[in-house]
């Protein structure tokens, strides 16, 4: 009999049919005349529950073995069933154990676990509920990003993750070395050596795959990269990751307008896509995590994003009597409250805030008329803040070096990014996506270790 996934046989298989499904046991509840099994291979929320009669051959030994966690393949009949909730169930004629769990060892027990117990076993935790859930989820958007961006002509492009260069210019790099740590190479200044590692020169793990992505728009015109990066930021906080996953458009013949369109059209169609698709772990989200994750979603793909411009957003803050614990001043970068304030209060929605001061911003941007701010975009959302940043890049060569020089970064270094500016350089915009913030976003999750399976950060590389 061909294997079904559980999903499939509660959405669509009918009464008198007979299946095989395979899975993990969820519970097992022994009553008088039978037993009733639930069974979930995560391909749903809902849970298959298999009725063991007492006439099934050999029934209290088999029970037995049907602990929560027992890996199981059990085939049987389809059947109406009389509980309420579910469409139907299975009335088993057959069952397999593959793994068995020992009885009451299993870590995933019934009753609800808080997440931060969960993240101490991360390699099971994916069973559960709401784990379940959110890699679905996160499943869904990942093929509705590449969705959108291949119906929209866009080349899919593959930017390296072992760098020498410092896109942000943040200094939050994990060095990548083989060197001999206990015998380092050095300079006659006592520095590390990094001529003599195996890149012969100093590299690292990837910030962002924007400047490759560049490179690549100015010969595709429209590309996107979707990829880890990685940040060595100690940020101990519920938005921050050591390694995440970004989602970098990069578009040739492009201001900051068009960026900015992409960013609201992209944002409305990978929502609708995941309400469209994940149905079911939507309205989990909604009732156990989050009510209003459903309004929020639908909120974002039906209204328009607001638009302001850096100053704006300053004087907005300043004019309002919320006490922020901080200074809110002209050239001072947004704060995570800040931000929330904006998006939550003020607009009740997701708020683009453009040009912000070229101080607070990375060396690629291009420099404004008034010789203060930058064509920069970030896009805020009510609880998260920050989801995505982006700009226009510096296209003119002039400006570009001349920047770079100021920022005191080294040219040498980019030589070849400096080379896109003498060879056919044109006007050209992106942005990057925190996709694990997109996803909290979604699903209302509250800390971000809980939206990547193997999360790291500062201390934490478990798994
Ligand atoms: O604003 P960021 O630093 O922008 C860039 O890296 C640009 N080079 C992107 C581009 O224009 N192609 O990062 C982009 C997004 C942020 O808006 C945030 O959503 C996410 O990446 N992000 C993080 N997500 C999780 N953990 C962290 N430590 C993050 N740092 C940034
Ligand atoms: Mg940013």
């Amino acid at each position: 009999m061909e294997v079904q996934r559980v999903g499939v046989v509660l959405r669509s298989f009918q009464p008198e049919t007979e299946v095989t499904v395979r899975g993990w046991i969820r519970t097992k509840r022994e009553l008088k005349e039978f037993a009733f099994v639930e069974v979930n291979d995560g391909s749903s929320m809902a849970n298959l529950q298999v009725i063991f009669d007492r006439n099934y051959p050999d029934y209290e030994n088999v029970l037995k073995q049907l602990n929560t966690g027992v890996a199981v393949e059990i085939s049987g009949t389809i059947a109406e069933s009389p509980a309420k909730g579910q469409r139907i169930e299975l009335r088993a004629s057959d069952v397999k154990v593959y793994g068995e769990v020992e009885a009451d060892t299993y870590p995933l027990q019934k009753k609800r676990h808080s997440f931060e117990f969960l993240r101490s076993i991360a390699h099971l935790r994916s069973r559960t509920n709401t784990l379940g859930a959110v890699f679905r989820v996160r499943n869904a958007c990942s093929a509705a990003i590449h969705q959108f961006f291949q119906e929209r002509g866009f080349l899919w492009v593959h930017t390296p993750i072992l760098t020498a260069n410092d896109c942000e210019g943040a200094g939050e790099l994990f060095t990548v070395t083989n060197l001999d740590l206990n015998n380092l190479p050095r300079n006659e200044d006592g520095s590390v050596n990094f001529e003599e590692d195996f890149f012969g020169k100093r590299a690292s793990l990837t910030v962002s795959g924007q400047l490759e992505a560049e490179a690549m728009a100015l010969a595709f015109t429209n590309v996107y990269t979707f990829g880890p990066t990685f940040r060595a930021e100690n940020s101990n906080t519920s938005r921050h990751l050591s390694e995440f996953w970004m989602v970098e458009p990069e578009m040739a013949f492009c201001d900051l307008q068009g960026d900015m369109d992409l960013a609201e059209e992209f944002l409305k169609y990978v929502f609708q896509a995941v309400l469209e698709r994940c149905p079911e772990d939507m309205e989990f989200f909604n009732k156990r995590i989050d009510s209003t994750v459903l309004d929020t979603a639908r909120h974002i793909i039906d209204s328009e994003f607001e638009r302001i411009p850096y100053n704006k957003a300053i004087e907005i803050l300043q004019k309002s009597d919320r006490k922020f614990e901080y200074p809110v001043e002209w050239g001072a970068d947004l704060q995570s409250e800040h931000e929330r304030y904006l998006t939550e209060e003020v607009f009740g929605k997701p708020v683009i805030v453009t040009d912000y001061p070229r101080d607070i911003k990375a060396f690629y941007m291009r420099q404004n008329d008034d010789g203060q701010t930058v064509a920069a975009l970030d896009v805020l959302a009510p609880k998260i803040g920050e989801i995505i940043g982006g700009a226009q890049r510096e296209e003119r060569l002039d400006m570009l070096e001349k920047r770079i020089q100021e920022m005191g970064l080294n040219q040498d270094d980019l030589w070849w990014y400096l080379d896109l500016r003498r060879y056919g350089t044109v006007p050209h915009a992106g942005f990057g996506l925190g996709f694990e913030r997109l996803i909290q976003y979604m699903t209302g999750m509250g800390n971000i270790r809980d939206v990547i399976p193997f999360p790291r950060t500062p201390e934490n590389i478990e798994f």
